[in-house]
């Protein structure tokens, strides 16, 4: 079972939790732009909001990568409540990519909000969701 972690972060917030993902699943992190070179059959991908949106990279690393990602995963951070997991399953749905109903979401510091998210917890109930979502694949 091949097994990737992709993610878009633009200060750094995604990136923790990326790579305490790879770490528990004993890869490499890599960013959006770095593609899929081969097919993960399963791939972790880091998305956060900004302006209720996600960033253009992650829609174009959906549209050119479709074909080599088995199920996607979702993870993520940001200032409210709300993940960016119903707009990247909405890009998933017009790639044709099966996108898992399981995410990991959590804070991500934004201006005076949430100062130090993802912490140490956050990063370790991420890597947590990572390894249940291996083990029982
Ligand atoms: C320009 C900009 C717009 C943002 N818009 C939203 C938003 O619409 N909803 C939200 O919950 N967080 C929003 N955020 C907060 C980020 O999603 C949050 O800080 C996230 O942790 C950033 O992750 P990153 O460091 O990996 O880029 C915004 C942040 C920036 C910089």
């Amino acid at each position: 079972m091949t097994i990737a972690v992709r993610y878009y972060t633009r200060s750094g917030n995604t990136q923790k939790l990326a790579e305490a993902i790879a770490a528990a699943v004993g890869v490499q992190a890599a960013p959006v732009s770095a593609g899929l070179a081969e097919k993960a059959d399963i791939l972790f991908l880091g998305s956060s909001p900004y302006a209720f949106d996600v960033d253009d990279a992650v829609k174009a690393f959906l549209q050119k990568n479709r074909a080599n990602i088995g199920t996607l995963y979702h993870f993520g951070t940001s200032a409210s409540p709300s993940s960016t997991y119903k707009l990247v399953a909405k890009l998933a749905a017009e790639n044709g990519v099966t996108i898992a109903p399981e995410q990991y979401h959590c804070y991500g510091s934004f201006l005076m909000l949430h100062r130090g998210r993802p912490n140490a917890a956050d990063c370790a109930a991420a890597a947590e969701f990572a390894r249940s979502i291996v083990n029982k694949t």
